[in-house]
Order: structure tokens, then sequence, then C-alpha cells
């Protein structure tokens, strides 16, 4: 993924999804991206930017909850799982992570990926996201 908007500052949720918004140009089916960082730290609100920008309902998205994959309809279908809970790589198999991974016409978005290392496609692209001074948060390439 060439995304020249990295590495960005965001001072508010609606800009933290604006920067999703914008990045979904740059995927392609068949792309993988590692959100990685902190609780808080702005990766599922970047995830609901990513499916606006794609011509998705980003209100579909929703914070961890005790499904590790959802899938969102947009002009590339978007499959987002949250590892955070996480408890073996047997459980990620069972999920089907690997399968979500293999299906080249979607793009996987995947917070807490660090729960999964090795299974991660090659090739994948790490975004990390942090707290930062006075609320804000950033966001680089990893
Ligand atoms: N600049 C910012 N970017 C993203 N979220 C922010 C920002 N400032 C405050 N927030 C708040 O931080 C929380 C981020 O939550 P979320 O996106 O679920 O984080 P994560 O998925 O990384 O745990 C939300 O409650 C959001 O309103
Ligand atoms: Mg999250």
């Amino acid at each position: 993924m060439d995304a020249p908007l990295l590495p960005a500052t965001t001072a508010s949720p609606d800009e933290t999804r604006a920067v999703g918004r914008r990045l979904a140009e740059f995927l392609a089916p068949g792309d993988a991206l590692a959100l990685s960082g902190e609780l808080g730290a702005g990766k599922t609100c970047f995830v609901q930017g990513v499916v606006e920008g794609l011509g998705g309902n980003p209100a579909d998205v929703s914070s961890p909850t005790f499904t590790i994959a959802h899938e969102y309809a947009a002009r590339i279908p978007v499959y987002h799982m949250d590892l955070y809970r996480l408890a073996s790589l047997a459980e990620a198999r069972a999920a089907g992570l690997v399968e979500y991974f293999e299906r080249m016409d979607g793009v996987c978005l995947v917070e807490w990926p660090e729960r999964v290392a090795g299974l991660m496609p090659p090739g994948t692209d790490v975004l990390v996201f942090a707290h930062a001074a006075g609320g804000r948060r950033t966001i680089s390439r990893g």
C-alpha cells in the first residue's frame, strides 16, 4: 500500500476517521493492515473511516465483542478482526482467520495483530496507533 498521508496526528475521533477515509483510496482487494497500538488509541475509529471511505456504513463497525471477525459490505468488502480477547492461536484458526487472509476479494484490518504474529499474511502493512499529548493520537507506519 502506497499511502503518502502517514504519519498523521489527529486531535479528534473525526480526524482519525478522516485519515481512514483518505487511506481507503490506497487499498486494493487482498490487502491486509495490521493495526497496532494500545487500547483507546483509535484503531476501531480508523476502521470506521476506512469502511466509510470504501462506501460502507461506518455505524456497522463496532468495538470489541466476543466475535473475532466482522464483515462489512463496501466497494471492497472489509474484514475486521479484533484479537484483543484472543486466548490462543488455535482459537484464531477456529475463527477462520487464515481463510480471511487467503480471500483476495476484500481487505483485512486486524486489531491486536501481535496475538497472531506468525499468521499475518506476507506483505501486511503495519500501522501504529499511539496516544500523544493533549488527547491527540498519532498514526504511523510500523
Ligand atoms: N484523536 C482521536 N482519535 C481517535 N479516538 C480519539 C481521539 N481523541 C479521543 N478519542 C477517543 O478515544 C477512543 C478511541 O477508541 P477506539 O477507536 O475504540 O480505540 P482502539 O480501537 O484503539 O482501542 C474513543 O472513545 C474516541 O472517542
Ligand atoms: Mg478497537
